[in-house]
């Protein structure tokens, strides 16, 4: 049976960098800031032990972000579960008849891979799966979403 290692990270929807002052001045540094055109957005991360607030932030156009922001404002987008077999876990999912964003898992930043979890299945909140990439321990990583 696959098993959730930990929360990797929570995804914020924001409307621009200037969020990133908030964090900051928590006494958060920001550990990484990479642009992702494929999915309209820049992420920047934000360590917390062993796991982070991603903060992202749309570039411009229509993006899922950009479509989350203006129907619902700035607000916590996903959360992101670190799992040691994903495509089990999918296998899983897809048995117990859980609505899946797509059955395959893609391939994420870092040799990860990554799969959704649609919000329909989860009482509204989007779930990210990862499975692979540095371990917190390793340092600043960074993602794509
Ligand atoms: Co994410």
């Amino acid at each position: 049976m696959a098993r959730i290692l930990r929360i990797d990270h929570i995804g914020l929807a924001v409307q621009d960098a200037e969020a990133a002052r908030f964090w900051e001045a928590l006494g958060l540094p920001r550990s990484g800031s990479e642009t992702v055109p494929a999915e309209g957005v820049t992420v920047d991360f934000f360590p917390v032990g062993p796991s982070r607030i991603e903060l992202l932030e749309p570039l411009g156009g229509e993006g899922p972000v950009q479509k989350f922001l203006t129907n619902r404002g700035e607000g916590i987008h996903h959360i992101c579960f670190e799992v040691d077999d994903i495509r089990g876990l999918l296998a899983q999912l897809g048995a117990a008849g859980v609505e899946l964003t797509s059955p395959e898992p893609r391939a994420g930043a870092e040799g990860s891979l990554v799969a959704f979890i649609h919000p329909r299945a989860a009482h509204g909140v989007l779930i990210e799966l990862r499975q692979g990439g540095p371990s917190p321990a390793e340092g600043p990583r960074h993602d794509a979403g």
